[in-house]
This record gives C-alpha cells, sequence and structure tokens, in this order.
C-alpha cells in the first residue's frame, strides 16, 4: 500500500502571520471554511501567541469567539493550536494554574490538537500544558525547536522525543521555524525518529530559504506523517511551501495524498483575491515572498533579520548592520545555543544590536536577559559562558530548579480584579495573557452592549 502523507493547512495561523502580520479578520476568511472542513486535510493550524494578540489589538476580535466560529463551520477536521509551554501565548512563564486553565478551556472551545514547545526544548516547561492537554481529552503534539549548534544532535532530539513520548505527546512536530533545516538533515532526523518510537511525526519548516520544498520531500521518504503546507496563494518566502504543489508532486512519486483538489482550487482562487488586496494596501511586502539565503550563512531566522534592520534604523546605526549580523551567533553561544525562537530570538537579536552600538559586549543588557542568565527560562543547551553570566548577573541569585513553582497562581486574583468586567473563565484568560489589551476590548464591549440598550429602548 502507498504510504500516505497528510497535511496541515496553515493558512489562518503561521501563512496569515508570516506575510500579514496576522491581520486575517474572521469575515476574510468565513467564506472559505467549510471549503476547508471538506478539503480533507489533518489539521488546520488556526491559533497562536500572535492570533490571540492580533485579535485583541487590531481587529478587535475576541479570540475565543473567533475559535468557536471556526469550530461551529468546521465540524470535521481538527483544530490546531501552537503553544509556547509554560510561556503559553506570551513571552515569559507563568503559573501552572493558568496554563492548565488556559489549556483546559481551548480544548473546551474546540481545539483538537495542541502542538507544545519549548524555546530552550526543556522539558520541564512542557510538562503541565502537555499533561493538561491530556486530561481534556486533545492530542498533544510534542515539538522539537529545531536549531544546529555544535550541543545539538540526533541523539539529543531522539532523547527529547522520548521525554515527550512519555510526558504524554501522541504526535511528534519538528519546528524549524527558521527554513534552515536541509534536505539531509530532514531525512537523518525523521529516520532517528522512527527507528526509536512509533509515533506519527509531523514536518514543520518555511520557505524563507528555498529549502522546504526539497527538505518536505526527503522527510516524507524518511517515513514523515504529516508536513505542514499553504494554500498557494499564501505559500513561500517566510511562510510554508504550496499544498497544492506538495499534493501534485507526492502523488506522482506514488504517495497517498486525500486532499480534494476541487477544494483546494477553490481555496486557491478565493485567497488569490485576499492576498492582492493585501499586497495592494501594502501589509504584505514583497520582500516576504522573496527567497531569502542569508539565514543559511548566519543561521538566523527571517524574522530577526527584519527586526535587527528596523531596530538599527530607528537608533540612526544602519551602517552597523553587518556588524550586528555577525554578532548575533556569537551573543547565541555566549547564551548556550539557545534555538532562536520566540521569545529567545528577539532576546538575542536585542542584544546583539546593544553590543554593537555600545562599542562594548554586555554593557547594556535587557531585563529578559538577566533573568535567562537566573534560570527562570529553563535549562540552556549548553552552559551559558560563565565569565559573561558572572557580569551579568552581578552576584544575583540563580533559580533552583523549574521556575513557575516559585510564581504564586494567578486566576483567582485576576478573577477578583476584573469583577463585572470580565464574563468568563475565558476573558480571565485573555486577562491574565493580555492584561492592557483584554481591558481595554472588555471595556468597548461593555459600552457598545450598553449603546445597544439604550438603543433598543428608544426603538420600542
Ligand atoms: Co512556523
Amino acid at each position: 500500500m502507498a504510504q500516505k502523507v497528510q497535511f496541515v493547512e496553515t493558512v489562518l495561523r503561521d501563512a496569515n502571520q508570516s506575510l500579514i502580520a496576522t491581520r486575517l479578520p474572521f469575515e476574510k476568511f468565513e467564506p472559505m471554511l467549510q471549503t476547508i472542513d471538506k478539503a480533507g486535510y489533518y489539521a488546520v493550524e488556526c491559533w497562536g501567541g500572535a492570533t490571540f494578540d492580533v485579535c485583541l489589538r487590531y481587529l478587535n476580535e475576541d479570540p475565543w469567539e473567533r475559535l468557536r466560529k471556526i469550530r461551529a463551520s468546521v465540524p470535521n477536521t481538527k483544530l490546531q493550536m501552537l503553544l509556547r509551554g509554560q510561556n503559553v501565548l506570551g513571552y515569559s512563564h507563568y503559573p501552572d494554574d493558568f496554563v492548565s486553565l488556559f489549556v483546559r478551556k481551548a480544548v473546551e472551545n474546540g481545539m483538537d490538537i495542541i502542538r507544545i514547545f519549548d524555546a530552550l526544548n526543556d522539558v520541564k516547561n512542557m510538562k503541565v500544558a502537555m499533561e493538561a492537554t491530556v486530561s481534556a481529552g486533545a492530542i498533544a503534539s510534542g515539538a522539537i525547536s529545531y536549531t544546529t549548534s555544535p550541543v545539538h544532535n540526533h541523539k539529543k532530539y531522539v532523547e527529547l522525543v522520548k521525554e515527550m513520548k512519555n510526558m504524554g505527546a501522541s504526535t511528534i512536530c519538528i519546528k524549524d521555524m527558521a527554513g534552515i533545516m536541509g534536505p539531509q538533515e530532514a531525512y537523518d532526523l525523521v529516520s532517528a525518529i522512527k527507528d526509536a518510537v512509533d509515533m506519527p511525526v509531523d514536518l514543520h519548516t518555511h520557505s524563507t530559504t528555498g529549502l522546504a520544498f526539497m527538505t518536505y520531500l526527503k522527510a516524507v521518504e524518511a517515513g514523515c506523517d504529516i508536513i505542514d503546507t499553504a494554500i498557494s496563494p499564501f505559500s513561500g518566502g517566510t511562510s510554508q511551501p504550496a499544498t497544492e504543489t506538495l499534493a501534485y508532486a507526492l502523488r506522482q512519486l506514488g504517495y497517498q495524498v486525500d486532499l480534494d483538489d476541487s477544494c483546494t482550487k477553490t481555496l486557491a482562487d478565493y485567497f488569490k483575491t485576499v492576498r492582492d488586496e493585501y499586497i495592494a494596501d501594502g501589509t504584505l511586502m514583497p520582500k516576504a515572498l522573496a527567497t531569502d539565503t542569508q539565514c543559511l550563512t548566519y543561521q538566523v531566522p527571517g524574522g530577526m533579520l527584519s527586526n535587527l534592520l528596523s531596530q538599527l534604523k530607528q537608533m540612526n546605526a544602519l551602517d552597523k548592520f553587518d556588524e550586528a549580523l555577525i554578532e548575533t551567533p556569537k551573543v547565541r553561544a555566549d547564551l548556550g545555543y539557545p534555538p532562536l525562537v520566540t521569545p529567545t530570538s528577539q532576546m538575542v537579536g536585542v542584544q546583539a544590536v546593544r553590543n554593537v552600538l555600545d562599542g562594548q559586549r554586555y554593557k547594556t543588557v535587557s531585563k529578559e536577559i538577566k533573568a535567562y542568565c537566573r534560570g527562570e527560562y529553563g535549562t540552556t543547551p549548553a552552559p551559558i559562558n560563565p565569565e559573561i553570566k558572572a557580569q551579568i548577573l552581578a552576584g544575583e541569585k540563580e533559580v533552583e530548579g523549574r521556575y513557575a513553582d516559585t510564581l504564586e497562581p494567578v486566576v483567582e486574583s485576576a478573577r477578583e480584579k476584573l469583577g463585572e468586567l470580565a464574563k468568563s473563565d475565558e476573558d480571565v484568560l485573555s486577562y491574565i495573557a493580555f492584561p492592557n489589551l483584554a481591558e481595554k476590548f472588555f471595556e468597548e464591549r461593555k459600552a457598545k452592549e450598553e449603546n445597544c440598550v439604550s438603543y433598543s429602548i428608544v426603538e420600542a
């Protein structure tokens, strides 16, 4: 029997995030939800930290309401979200009561698969989210934050996979957020994981460097079960490679692909017009769709490069770009080779710029880097350079064990603080994740409702 390859469609989340900064409002993709449901995807990725943030910040949408509405129109296909382990949707660690309640409510509102990762691949930071997912009856997908360094190798990744399996993960995702994984690496890593555990493996990469099609093909040859792709108009560049192209090529090679071509055609036709609107208004920049091989040289994700550029521009120091680029991998090495993914990518990038602009390394250090050196983000892949750590900490004490164990519960106090402004546990969770944004959203919602009431009285 032909080997089956399944697809996760990313247009609602990663493609949307990578190309147009997550600006797709619900109404823009609503007409396509039933087609997505009929297309034969393994899952639709539809939620993550940025989705939540942008819904509240720019789109005036309740992210929970969005999830319920997607669920109502997509009853047959699994819905998937990306969760930053103990960071949930944010940039620092939360207490366990928040992590558990968040996961439980996400599942209650319709989520089927929670893909859980930690920026340092520290399983201590994935455990609570993983257990909450399993006990809520959803699929916990354990994700490897993929990177290359002198201390990262297949043996360690396989160990990580086994630990995630023991914690309750029923599928494994290799998450190559920068699109730096080459076809041979994919073949070797998928083979190593498949040899070690009998679990479905999903590969997630980006087209940034142009490797993605080849990488997926070799991964599939090694037995990869699921690949993450984006419908063609929202594919390529910093997004995923195209769904239809991979379906076509894989079928030609004899693999079983259960996607409905008439559905993907309908989706492509529709999203082409959506894409053109975003190109016309400048939200989708041509640069995001281009191939950029610079990240292969510097092992710096594409998103970080544009952040470096904008930081330097703000400080009128664009001439320091090359220096900052060379400094970035050095900072990463000093910090014990963290994979560069939210939030470590931002922390390393900002520090590299500081080091270059100050003309002295680690003269200024962000509070996040300090917390990182205290151990608040978990165990680093390699030890932090001891001299630099001593300089940064200047005698401050390090965390022993798991940082979240030192945090006080937050849910009850947030509930009390919000009072009637919060109408549900979901509101309380939005508030803990994004206090300012959520509070403003609740105030506006209240004002709108009061307006409606007086209006109906007048009308009556
Ligand atoms: Co991604």
